[in-house]
């Protein structure tokens, strides 16, 4: 059962990083597929908090080699210190395999999704300003910096040079903003040539071989579903596929090799930045989850809007991405509360519809026809089986299973590595 998938089945922070680090005792590669260090993955080992934001979160396991996918988009300066905290924090990770084919975020591209998100006001997308967005720009419109241009001078320097011959215009005359320097930002670049050197493979091959020689490969996603910019609620996507075919284009492993795709779903439902999200609540109820759940953003820092497990929006995940089982996370967040609602239809200017709308009006129109659970009271961090869970508890969690049509295989009840509930193996 070599190659699985773990990936966001909502808007991000679903529980990627625990559950990657959880599984990661017995994989052999932990790979990143795409994003950037606009993820943050928490792993908590006993008292001591990790947080990824580039790094896979497979890598604070020995076993398991860390891998960074020709899909990702690469801040040298962030993996420098991501790497140099963890190791002055006394955690021996070995430097992580990088792809050749990875895209660089420049300063040029983080001072550009800072502007463009200024200038677009209230249209803005609510991005996390760390040049995500503008950096697959260049890539898709053939103008990017890739990870091997560090080992070309010359060429470096002159592509540099093109792209910021056209961004400065942009920069000084739409943006009133102080042109960027070729050369500072060639030389800033450079100054990782050396160190990461020995770490750039040809991705794809290793992990072909790994997978023909029966290694195990995770592949982590970052953000998720309802992020991706085909089949997320676009404009307010990130500029990636964190979908499960993205494992497949953003490491160079072809779709057969896929085995098991693990959609992680929170018992409730937080985004973070603007979009549509029908069943937000704006009350009381929304501020005691964020509080009891401790909504607030890894990388930013900003309150998750926080809401109700929403049926629709996980179907349509477990749909477009074959998703075999769901891990369902922060269940003991819901602890305490007489009843549960969940959102099961919407009702959209007097219809009702199961599924999520095809248009991004009617979503945005979109109200919530909810369902109500029976709660229970019981402290659940410490169950571990599911015979474990209270009678209404388990009864929530096999009606989210039939709502969203797949089986729920593990349960989150706690941040550290070990509270969770597993119900089938997720890696056999
Ligand atoms: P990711 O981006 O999907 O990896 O998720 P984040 O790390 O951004 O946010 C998830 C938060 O929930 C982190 O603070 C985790 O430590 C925490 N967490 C993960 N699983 C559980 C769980 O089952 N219960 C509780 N209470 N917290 C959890
Ligand atoms: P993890 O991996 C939650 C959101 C931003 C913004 C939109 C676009 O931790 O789940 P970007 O900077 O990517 O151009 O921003 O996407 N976003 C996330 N929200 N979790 C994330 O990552 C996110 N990464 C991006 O808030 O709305
Ligand atoms: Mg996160």
């Amino acid at each position: 059962m070599p190659g699985i998938v773990v990936m966001g089945t909502q808007w991000g922070d679903e529980g990627k990083g625990k559950a990657t680090d959880q599984m990661s005792e017995r994989v052999d590669y932990c790979v990143r597929y795409s994003g950037g260090n606009n993820a943050g993955h928490t792993v908590v080992v006993g008292d001591e908090k990790f947080f990824m934001h580039l790094l896979p979160s497979g890598v604070l396991n020995p076993n398991s080699t860390a891998v960074l996918g020709n899909g990702v988009v690469l801040n040298l300066d962030v993996l420098a210190d991501e790497i140099d905290t963890l190791r002055g924090r006394g955690v021996g990770i070995p430097h992580p395999l990088i792809s050749a084919n990875a895209h660089l975020i420049t300063p040029y591209h983080q001072t550009l999704d800072k502007v463009t998100e200024r200038f677009l006001g209230n249209r803005r997308i609510g991005t996390t300003g760390r040049g995500i967005g503008p950096t697959y720009s260049d890539k898709i419109n053939r103008m990017g910096i890739r990870v091997q241009d560090l080992f070309d001078e010359s060429i470096l320097r002159q592509k540099v040079e093109a792209s910021l011959d056209q961004k400065n215009q942009i920069l000084v005359k739409i943006y009133n903003r102080r042109a960027i320097d070729p050369d500072e930002v060639a030389d800033g670049l450079l100054a990782h040539a050396e160190r990461i050197r020995p770490y750039v493979v040809d991705v794809a091959r290793v992990l072909n071989k790994g997978l023909d020689e029966g290694k195990v490969v995770l592949f982590e996603g970052a953000q998720a579903h309802h992020l991706d910019v085909d089949f997320g609620t676009y404009p307010y996507v990130t500029s990636s596929n964190p979908i499960a075919a993205g494992a497949c284009t953003g490491s160079g492993v072809g779709p057969t090799r896929i085995d098991r795709i693990v959609g992680i779903a929170k018992a409730y439902t937080t985004r973070v930045g603007e979009g549509p999200f029908p069943t937000e609540l704006f009350d009381d109820d929304g501020e005691r989850l964020r509080s009891e759940g401790s909504e607030y953003g890894v990388t930013t820092k900003r309150p998750r809007r926080c809401g109700w497990f929403d049926a629709l929006v996980v179907q349509q995940a477990v749909m477009i991405n074959s998703v075999t089982d769901l891990f369902l996370t922060k269940l003991d967040v819901l602890s305490g509360w007489e009843r549960i609602p969940v959102c099961v239809a919407y009702d959209i200017d007097g219809e009702r519809t199961g599924v999520m709308p095809v248009t991004q009006s009617d979503l945005h129109h979109a109200k919530p026809v909810y369902e109500f659970m029976d709660g229970w009271s019981e402290d659940i961090s410490t169950a571990r089986s599911f015979d474990d869970l209270p009678r209404n508890c388990q009864a929530y969690v096999r009606r989210l299973e039939e709502l969203v049509g797949a089986r729920i295989s593990g349960i989150g009840v706690g941040a550290g590595r070990d509270e969770s509930i597993v119900i089938n193996d997720l890696i056999d």
